[in-house]
C-alpha cells in the first residue's frame, strides 16, 4: 500500500471577468496553499463551453483567467496551473463517473436549476453532468483539499458520493475522501445591486461586481452605486442581520484590509455610507490594482501564459495517466 498524501486541486471557469467574488471566495486561498501541499489549480475550459461561449472569447479568457491567477500570487514553480482541456484524461474518467453517477443525485444539484432556468429543456446534456466531470477534476489526481467558494458545497458532496459508490462497487479505498476547503472572511461574495444573489461573472449588470480587470476610476464608480438601505451603519454584527447588501459591503471590506468587521463597525457607526464607501473604494483599489496592473503586462505576453499552460498540463498528465489506467483495469477494460 503507498502512503496517501494530502493534494489540492481546485478550478475555475474562463466564462468571463474574475471576480472580486472568485478571489476573495478561491483564489486568494490558493495562493496560501500553494507553499504548503502539492497543488493543481486548472481553468475549466470544457466546464466553461456547458453554456455557450464565442470561440475567441473563450481562448482570451482562458488566458486571461491564468494570467489573473499568477498575477493574484499562483507561481507555476510551486503549484501545476493548466487548463483543462489539455489533459484528455479528465474526459476519460467523467465518462466512468456518468455511469456511476445517478439521474437522481443530479435532479438535486441547485446549481443545474439555477443556471438552467425555465428552459430546463433546452440546457445543454453537458451543463447537466457538469458535477460529474468536476468530480472526475479532482480524483483523477486523487486530490483529497479542494479550496472553493461556498456555492460549490453541494458539488463536492457530490464528488464524495461517486468516489463512495466507485469504491464500493469496485475498488475500496481506491479514491479519497474529498475535504472542502471554505476559508476566508467572504465565503459568499454577493452581487453590488442585489445582497441576495451571489457576485457572478455572469450576471448581466456590470454594476453587480467588480471585476479584476477594472480600472480605480470604474472600481470606486461601482461602490459608490452599490445598493444599500437608508439605514445608518450599526455598531456591531448583530446589526447587519436582515441588511444583505450593508453585511455583504463590511464582509468585503474586512476581507480586503485584514481588519475585523467589529472594529470596522466601530468606525463607522450611526454614520451613513458616504464616507464608509469612499474608504471602502480606496482599500479595494489598493489592494487590487497591483494584481490588475500585473495581469495586463502578462496580457502582452501570450506566449509565456500559453508556456505555463502547456507545462502545466504536461505536469498534470504524469499524475492523471496512471490513475486513469488503474480505472480502466478496476473497471474492466480491455487494453492487452
Ligand atoms: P467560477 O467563477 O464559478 O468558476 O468559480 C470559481 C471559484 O470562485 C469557485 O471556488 C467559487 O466557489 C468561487 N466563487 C465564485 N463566485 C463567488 C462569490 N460570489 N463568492 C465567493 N466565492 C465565489
Ligand atoms: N464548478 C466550479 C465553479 O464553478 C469550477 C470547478 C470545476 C471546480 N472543477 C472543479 C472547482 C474542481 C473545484 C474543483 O466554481
Amino acid at each position: 500500500m503507498t502512503e496517501k498524501k494530502d493534494r489540492v486541486f481546485s478550478g475555475i471557469q474562463p466564462s468571463g471577468n474574475l471576480t472580486l467574488g472568485n478571489y476573495l471566495g478561491a483564489i486568494r486561498n490558493w495562493v496560501g496553499l500553494q507553499k504548503q501541499y502539492e497543488s493543481l489549480f486548472c481553468v475549466v475550459d470544457m466546464h466553461a463551453i456547458t453554456v455557450s461561449q464565442n470561440p475567441d472569447d473563450l481562448r482570451h479568457s482562458t488566458r486571461e483567467v491564468a494570467a489573473g491567477l499568477i498575477a493574484a500570487g499562483l507561481d507555476p514553480k510551486d503549484c501545476i496551473l493548466f487548463n483543462q482541456s489539455q489533459v484528455p484524461e479528465h474526459a476519460e474518467l467523467a465518462w466512468v463517473f456518468n455511469c456511476v453517477a445517478r439521474i437522481g443525485w443530479l435532479n438535486r444539484m441547485t446549481q443545474f436549476k439555477e443556471k438552467a432556468g425555465k428552459h430546463k429543456e433546452n440546457a445543454s446534456v453537458g451543463l447537466y453532468i457538469y458535477p460529474n466531470l468536476m468530480a472526475a477534476d479532482i480524483l483523477l489526481y486523487l486530490a483529497n483539499k479542494v479550496p472553493v467558494g461556498e456555492d460549490q458545497k453541494q458539488h463536492l458532496e457530490l464528488t464524495r458520493d461517486i468516489a463512495q459508490k466507485f469504491n464500493n462497487d469496485f475498488a475500496p479505498d481506491f479514491f479519497p475522501d474529498v475535504e472542502p476547503l471554505i476559508m476566508g472572511e467572504a465565503t459568499r461574495v454577493m452581487s453590488l445591486r442585489d445582497g441576495s444573489n451571489k457576485m457572478s461573472k455572469s450576471d448581466p449588470s456590470e454594476y453587480s461586481r467588480i471585476n479584476l480587470t477594472d480600472d480605480a476610476d470604474t472600481i470606486a464608480k461601482k461602490i459608490r452605486k452599490a445598493r444599500t438601505d437608508s439605514d445608518p451603519l450599526p455598531g456591531e454584527e448583530a446589526g447587519l442581520e436582515g441588511r444583505p447588501e450593508a453585511k455583504n459591503l463590511v464582509t468585503i471590506f474586512a476581507a480586503l484590509s485584514g481588519r475585523s468587521k467589529a472594529d470596522i463597525l466601530g468606525q463607522y457607526e450611526g454614520q451613513g455610507f458616504a464616507d464608509f464607501k469612499k474608504d471602502l473604494a480606496d482599500v479595494s483599489v489598493a489592494h487590487l490594482s497591483p494584481i490588475t496592473g500585473e495581469m495586463n503586462r502578462l496580457m502582452q505576453d501570450t506566449q509565456y501564459i500559453d508556456d505555463v499552460l502547456k507545462d502545466g498540463a504536461l505536469q498534470a498528465r504524469t499524475i492523471a495517466q496512471p490513475v486513469i489506467k488503474r480505472v480502466h483495469e478496476i473497471v474492466g477494460f480491455l487494453h492487452p
